[in-house]
This record gives structure tokens, sequence and C-alpha cells, in this order.
């Protein structure tokens, strides 16, 4: 390592038109990984306003998140700057299945690490990826064997999209999506995320028929009017969209519809998947198999960004089964990369061996029944509790009617994203007062959404119970009173 910054001299003529710079091959004025580890919380602020996202910071203060620098993570706990551990309820909307750091993960990763084993997997094949692609298939359902490696749950969409959209074929070039959907913020799901926010002015593909989420006779309607109609993306259950199940039976009726019209289904499990509602996929609940179906979050056991598409070797076959289309698909250049995939194998493995499903089913069963009874005890305050595993959302009433004259002018003042809305405020007060982090909904401001990791104990459930219970308990009065006053100087 070089411990004072490299000054190379480079003889080589300039680029015609530029000016020489003896100095631009001086050492920038680079920090340290030692430095980022040690950074102040101003500094990261400064940083994060001037570098990240001035407009973010906004909403950070308005919950209280700018306060917090987590400087480790273990299990279900974060730690903070000042050694508090905060209860992680969050899970990063379901990206922490295995909790934080868990061992067998971090081990798995040291080892490869230390066995010096090689990353890109462009030129050769890879045994990492082929044996993430092979476990992959061994758990999906039915044919879902084909498998595509990527990033992010938004890059695993845009590959689902395209592996239909070719099978389904040029004439039936439609896409339906359903209201409230989020499958991503990249150009191609964009045009399938029901959100005038996200979407903003970007330009969309004009080919997509928008339904209401879990209504059947909308679909059937649509399939029978429009012969264009050649795919369908819906996520199992609406993340996003605030927690949104359909019945089983819509499912059912839909795998049978799709059939009868040969429209193809798109599966988003993205938030869903992996072990979340307490089944590998949230659609085994219904017993039905999608054509195509997508994964992310979790499937990087926290460690890492790993996402996958999972395609039926029909539809795989169809869209890119030939040398000449084979290529069309092609990986990109970090799907498959070594230690991300070694990353998923173990999780997948820590998953069936410490039965994380079955955990997630039961103790999933006894938040959702402890959230039911405060919601007896609160009918003023929680409007609803569903979801299933820890998939889980809290919606509370709608309070902007009922607060008392004296406080309506003041909530007016608040930020739009915060009016009428308690789950703001009880998330703050959860944070600051009672160590528990939990999630805000992108479109229904009302909604609080618990996706603990999958390792969550009944412990953790109490503890969570305990701290909620004692939040609500004190009105919502005085929860909306403390909260514009915790507002006031920011
Ligand atoms: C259902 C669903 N699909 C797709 C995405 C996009 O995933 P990513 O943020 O990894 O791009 C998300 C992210 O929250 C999601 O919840």
């Amino acid at each position: 390592m070089l411990d004072t910054p490299s000054r190379v001299t480079v003889e080589a003529p300039p680029m015609t038109g530029a000016p020489i710079d003896a100095s631009h091959a001086a050492r920038p004025n680079l920090l340290t990984v030692a430095d980022a580890k040690a950074m102040s919380l101003a500094e990261m602020t400064t940083l994060f306003k001037d570098h990240i996202n001035p407009g973010q910071l906004h909403f950070m203060k308005l919950l209280g998140f700018h306060k917090v620098k987590i400087e480790s993570a273990s299990g279900m706990y974060y730690t903070d700057q000042n050694g508090r551990k905060i209860l992680d309820f969050f899970g990063g909307f379901g990206s922490l299945a295995f909790g934080h750091n868990h061992p067998r993960i971090i081990a798995a990763r040291k080892a490869f690490q230390d066995e010096d084993r090689h990353e890109i997997a462009i030129a050769f094949m890879s045994q990492y990826a082929s044996a993430l692609a092979k476990n992959l298939a061994e758990i999906a359902p039915g044919d879902l064997d084909m498998v595509f490696l990527g990033s992010s749950g938004s890059e695993a969409m845009e590959a689902a999209i395209k592996v239909a959209e070719r099978a389904a074929g040029p004439k039936r070039p439609k896409i339906v999506y359903a209201e409230n959907s989020f499958h991503g913020k990249t150009k191609g799901v964009l045009s399938l995320t029901d959100s005038e926010l996200y979407r903003g002015e970007f330009q969309l593909t004009g080919n997509t028929v928008k339904v209401p989420f879990g209504d059947i006779e909308a679909i059937r309607k649509a399939f029978e009017t429009d012969p264009e109609i050649g795919v369908i993306v819906l996520e199992t259950i609406q993340g996003g969209g605030g927690i949104i199940e359909a019945p089983v039976e819509f499912w059912r009726q839909l795998r049978a519809l799709c059939d009868k019209h040969g429209v193809l289904w798109v599966a988003d499990e993205v938030q869903c998947g992996m072990g979340r509602s307490g089944r590998f996929f949230a659609f085994e609940h219904a017993g039905v198999v999608p054509d195509v179906t997508a994964l992310a979050k979790s499937l990087g056991a926290g460690k890492t960004a790993m996402a996958a598409m999972i395609a039926s070797r029909k539809v795989y076959m169809k869209a890119y089964g030939t040398p000449k289309s084979a290529m069309i698909h092609a990986q990109a250049t970090f799907g498959g990369i070594g230690e991300a995939c070694v990353t998923a194998i173990e999780g997948l493995n820590v998953m069936y061996d410490e039965d994380l499903l079955g955990n997630t089913e039961r103790v999933g069963a006894y938040l959702i029944a402890r959230l039911n009874a405060l919601k007896d005890k609160y009918p003023q305050i929680i409007k609803d509790v569903r979801g299933r595993g820890f998939m889980v959302g809290l919606e509370f009433q709608d309070f902007s009617q009922t607060l008392p004259a004296l406080l309506r002018p003041m909530v007016g003042l608040l930020d739009d994203k915060l009016k009428g809305s308690l789950s703001g405020f009880v998330g703050a007060e959860l944070l600051r007062d009672h160590n528990v982090l939990v999630a805000f909904t992108e479109y229904n401001r009302n909604v609080i959404r618990l996706e603990p990791p999958l390792i969550c104990g009944r412990e953790h459930v109490d503890e969570f119970i305990t701290a909620l219970d004692k939040v609500l308990g004190r009105g919502i009065v005085r929860i909306v009173r403390d909260f514009i006053g915790s507002q006031a100087g920011k």
C-alpha cells in the first residue's frame, strides 16, 4: 500500500484541445475506509446533503432518522453511536431475512475470500452461479427452472418483463398491471409502477393496461376484449401499496384465465418472496405456479446485492432458446458474481436448516394475534391489521377529523407526507423513545409496514408490542402534540 500519495508523471501527448495539466494524475483528496468508519454524524449529514440526496434529508429530519449513526448490527438489532440497541422491525423492506450479520453467512463469505476465488463470471462459466441457479430451480415449483442473476429487484423485474414479452410474441405486446403496484424505479418497470410521484414526467411505454388489484372480473374483461394482451404482472402481496393481499381463489382463477387466453403471468416476489409470507414464494399459498417470477432483497442474505428472475423452461426457450436469441438475453456484468452467489447459496441453506419458514409462519401468526389484541384495545387508533408471516401491515385511523379543533391547524402546517397520518408520528416516537425501527408505506401514509427478519422470536414480538402499546396508550392527542413539538426548530 502507498503511504504517500502517488504522483505519476505521464509523458503522453495531451489530447487535442485539452490544456496541459501537470497535476492531472495527482491523488485526489480521498477519504479512506478508516475515515468513513470514524465519520461523525455532522460530517455524514453534510456529505449526504452535498453528494447524495439533499431532499431526502428533509424526511429523515421529520422522522428523527438524522440523529442516528449505526455503528454495528447483529441479529435483530442495530447499535447506534451511543451504544443504543435498536430493534429492527423494518428489516430493510424485506432484505434481512437472516437478520444482521448471520454468522454462517459471514463465515461463507470469509472462506470464499481467503481461498482467492474469482468473482466476475462473464468469460467462463461459474460454478457458484450454476449452483445458485440449481438451488433456485430446486426450490421453485413446477417448471420454473431457468434463472437470470442480477443485482436489484428492478433488474430482475426488467428481465422478467423482457422474457415474458418475447415469449408472448410481437402480436401480443400489451402488459396488464395493477393499481397501487410497485415493481421498481428503472425506466422499463416504471411503466408498471402505479405511482404518479415515481413516474414523474418520464416518457413511459404505452403498451400497458391497468386493473384494480385482485379484481378477477376486470382481468377477465381485459383478456376477453383485448387480444393484444400477452402478459400480466402482479406482486403476489402488494408491499408499497400497504400490504394488500388477494384471496387464494383469485390466484387460482387468474392461473385458469391466463391458461385459457395464453397470457403469461409474471409474479413479482421481490418483497413477499424468500420466505416472508411463511412459504418460500407467496404464490405457493394458492397452490398455483406463475410463468415467470422474480426475487431480490433477502436473496443477498443481508450482505450483498443479489437478484434473480426465474422463468419456466417453456417460456425461456421460446424467448431465448436459440444461439441467435441467447445473446439478446445474456447476463449482466455483475450477474452471478462469485461472493454474492456464495452468500445467496448459504442463505438458502440457512433458511431450511434453521426452519425459518416454519418460524415465520408461527411467530408471524403470534405477531398478528398480538396486534389484533391492540386493535381491540385501541379501536379509535388502529383501523386494520393485515398480512401474513412477517409481511404485516398496521393501518391507523385517519385522525384528521377526530383531532381536537385546536390541534388541526398545527397538523396543517406539517409536511404533506404526514398530514392525516399517524404512522409517521408513531414510527418517530417508537424510534426516539422505545428504540424500535418500523417502515413507512409509499402509497398509504396511514400504514406501518412490519417486516422483521425471519429469525424474529416471540421475545422480539413481545418487545415490539410493549413499545407500541406504550406509544398508543398515550392517546392520539399527546402523540400528535409531542410530534409537532419535536419538529420545532427543524
Ligand atoms: C415488489 C417489488 N418489486 C420490485 C422492487 C424493486 O427492487 P429494488 O429496489 O431492489 O430495485 C421492490 C422494491 O422495494 C419491490 O418491493
